[in-house]
């Protein structure tokens, strides 16, 4: 289909002999959100790791916008300029500002025009509430606010697709909701995305798309988030979303 934005398929992931990921078949589509979910060690991070490149795989494919993802290939880093990658821990540049941060991508992997870039930059820290920011330092910033500009830093690239990986795992509870709520907002202005999270209320209400992953394997996939969070269909997936109960 002409708007696939990533193709997986059957991707095998081995490290040093154990099976990490394997038959994993996953296609994300323009403006679609899907969430990636599972218990710790399944293979979450690896899947997105192996998607930006960062891990060699042992088998299948990936391809964003039907061009292969290759570690060792030439075209690489152009094609890692397609993919915005946000973790748990937001990596920002202690000693560059929060506006220098964000430009720093656009300016030297793009070259793209300083005032031009700042000008963007300064367009998406305002939508995330942070226009005022933009000449601190990251040390002046509360962690939700920290992981709010590394989300406004990969989108200053603009990615054909983002890559979430569990982005408020580290955040004191009352800065999720800050967070979050910026991801909610770029997926109703249609943003695509990959999303690992252990929030399962924002996965509901965020998902075209959910993935359960055990063991490295795909072992539920619903388009119907809510009927799969009130009635998931396989047993995996009841006793890992069981383990959320008290919440
Ligand atoms: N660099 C590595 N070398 C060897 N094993 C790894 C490496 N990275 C991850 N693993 C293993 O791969 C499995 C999946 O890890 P990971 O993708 O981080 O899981 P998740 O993100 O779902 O918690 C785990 O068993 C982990 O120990
Ligand atoms: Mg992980």
């Amino acid at each position: 289909m002409g708007n696939e934005v990533l193709r997986i398929e059957h991707l095998h992931k081995e490290f040093e002999g154990n099976v990490i990921l394997e038959d994993i078949s996953l296609t994300v589509r323009k403006g679609e959100v899907i969430v990636v979910i599972g218990p710790s060690g399944c293979g979450k991070s690896t899947l997105l790791r192996c998607v930006n490149a960062l891990e060699d795989i042992q088998g299948g494919k990936i391809l964003l916008d039907d061009e292969p993802v290759d570690p060792s290939s030439k075209a690489i880093s152009r094609m890692r300029q397609k993919i915005g990658m946000v973790f748990q821990s937001y990596d920002l540049f202690p000693h560059k500002t929060i506006l220098q941060n964000v430009t720093l991508a656009p300016e030297k992997v793009q070259k793209r025009k300083k005032a031009e870039a700042e000008r963007e930059a300064l367009e998406l820290l305002e939508r995330v509430n942070l226009a005022d920011r933009g000449n601190d330092y990251p040390r002046q910033l509360s962690g939700g606010q920290k992981q709010r500009v590394a989300i406004v830093r990969a989108l200053c690239m603009h990615p054909d697709i983002l890559l979430l990986d569990e982005i408020t795992a580290a955040l004191d509870p009352e800065m999720v909701h800050e967070v979050l709520e910026v991801v909610v907002s770029l997926a109703r202005s249609g943003s695509t995305m990959l999303i690992v999270t252990h929030e399962m209320g924002f996965a509901k209400a965020v998902a075209d798309r959910v993935i359960f992953l055990d063991e490295g394997r795909i072992v539920e996939e619903s388009s119907a988030p809510r009927d799969f969070f009130a009635m998931p269909g396989t047993e995996r997936a009841r006793a890992f979303l069981k383990t959320f109960d008290y919440e």
